[in-house]
């Protein structure tokens, strides 16, 4: 996730959320934040260039691929735990496979980072991402009561275990096939950490 992604990505989470992030949470979790290992999903469509194109000296020509943020995903990495912070896909965009690629490639992050576990916090009323996170593994560990403050709503906590060889592999390996079906590219989950983690750590 960039800032140039902000004006898409703050645009799904009002329609996603009920408690929105701010313009400036989002600027902090990029740029500043030692923990955050933010992702958006593009869809890159080209178009061509017009036939007096070429007639525009290249140093006023500007890029003629539209970038549509499909979803968006957070994470925070704090002593070897990966905790995802938010995750949503655009309403147009849902139901298609977008969320869980999404999901499998926070928990890749989170296995490139030597995390041991993938932990979350899900509204007790949201069937459709606790079925997301059950499907891949997810397992709840404990309700905290109150914890959405626009309705007092509970929340509960799941975790997926990412200590053992296996289930690091077939974390893996699900991300692979979710890749490869829907033909996208990940320049995300193995990359190298932005300049501001770079001497902070994790
Ligand atoms: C939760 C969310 C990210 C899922 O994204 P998505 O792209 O629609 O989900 P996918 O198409 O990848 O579906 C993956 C799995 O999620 C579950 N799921 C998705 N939509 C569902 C629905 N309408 N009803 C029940 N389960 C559903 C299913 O287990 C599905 O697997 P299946 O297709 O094999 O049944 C999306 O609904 C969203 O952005 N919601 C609003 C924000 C939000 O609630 N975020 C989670 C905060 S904890």
């Amino acid at each position: 996730m960039a800032l140039a992604d902000l004006s898409q990505v703050t645009t799904i989470d009002r329609i996603a959320f009920d408690i929105p992030w701010s313009l400036r949470t989002y600027q902090y979790e990029i740029l500043e934040s030692p923990y955050s290992h933010m992702v958006v999903m593009e869809k890159h469509t080209e178009h061509p260039a017009p036939a007096w194109w070429r007639w525009v000296p290249r140093i006023l020509q500007r890029d003629l691929t539209e970038h549509q943020v499909l979803g968006y995903g957070g994470m925070w990495m704090i002593s070897g735990s990966a905790h995802i912070s938010t995750i949503a896909v655009h309403p147009d965009a849902r139901g298609q496979g977008w969320g869980e690629l999404l999901l499998l490639g926070m928990v890749r992050r989170a296995i490139t980072l030597d995390a041991h576990e993938v932990t979350l916090e899900v509204r007790v009323s949201n069937d459709r991402a606790q079925n997301l996170y059950r499907k891949h593994g997810f397992e709840t560990t404990s309700i905290k009561p109150h914890y959405y403050r626009n309705n007092d709503e509970d929340a509960y906590e799941m975790c997926l275990s990412i200590h053992r060889a296996e289930s690091r592999a077939r974390a893996e390996s699900s991300f692979i096939r979710a890749m490869l079906q829907r033909g996208v590219t990940d320049t995300f989950s193995d990359s190298d950490l932005p300049p501001h983690l770079t001497e902070d750590g994790r």
